[in-house]
């Protein structure tokens, strides 16, 4: 249960944070959208989460029978693991999807996936990435990126190793 959670919790919603970010950095005019109304927190993060989601693959599933999927056959017994990123970026269901629209609606990305394994944690975590930016971008308003950075190799968590980041010390505000 705490290697469930510490992987399923907290290296999904730690990589998502930084990862969002980094995007949003990388779109200054979507980040100035976020910034003038924080009132479009909640879109945000769907698009982000729809942009590059944390995690690349499905847990594996096994074919209980034979199926074909497109000209693949899978055989009965086989594993299956089900790719996200190709499904977030399908332009026959997202207009334009390498742009980054914060406000895009309808967004009906699968990087929770869906059905009776949906990520348990899935609105958790949604809350816990809102709380997280409004508070970063609150506290620092004139965040900028620092470098350059280093993707994780991973087959299936898209992180980064660190995320250098400069603000102007005295624009930066203590909490409330
Ligand atoms: C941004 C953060 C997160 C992302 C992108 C994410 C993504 C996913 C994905 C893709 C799955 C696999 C679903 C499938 O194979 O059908 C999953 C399953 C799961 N997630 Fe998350 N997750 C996140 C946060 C969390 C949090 C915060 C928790 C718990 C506190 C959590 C707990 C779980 C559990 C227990 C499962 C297995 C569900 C099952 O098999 O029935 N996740 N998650």
């Amino acid at each position: 249960m705490v290697v469930a959670l510490l992987n399923a919790g907290h290296e999904t919603t730690g990589s998502t944070l930084p990862v969002g970010l980094y995007h949003l950095l990388n779109f200054p005019d979507q980040l100035e959208r976020l910034r003038a109304d924080r009132g479009i927190m909640v879109p945000a993060w769907e698009e982000l989460l729809r942009f590059d989601a944390a995690t690349r693959g499905s847990v594996p599933r096994f074919a209980v029978n034979d199926i074909e999927i497109g000209d693949q056959l899978v055989r009965k017994g086989e594993t299956l693991i089900v790719g996200n990123q190709a499904a977030n970026h399908d332009p026959a269901v997202f207009d334009k999807p390498l742009e980054l629209d914060l406000t895009r609606s309808p967004n009906k990305h699968i990087s929770f996936f869906g059905g009776a394994h949906y990520c348990l944690g899935g609105w958790l975590a949604r809350l816990e990435l809102q709380v997280a930016l409004d508070s970063l971008l609150t506290r620092y308003p004139t965040i900028e990126l620092a470098g350059e950075v280093e993707w994780r190799k991973s087959f299936m968590l898209r992180a980064l190793n660190g995320l250098p980041l400069k603000s102007r010390p005295e624009a930066a505000r203590g909490p409330p």
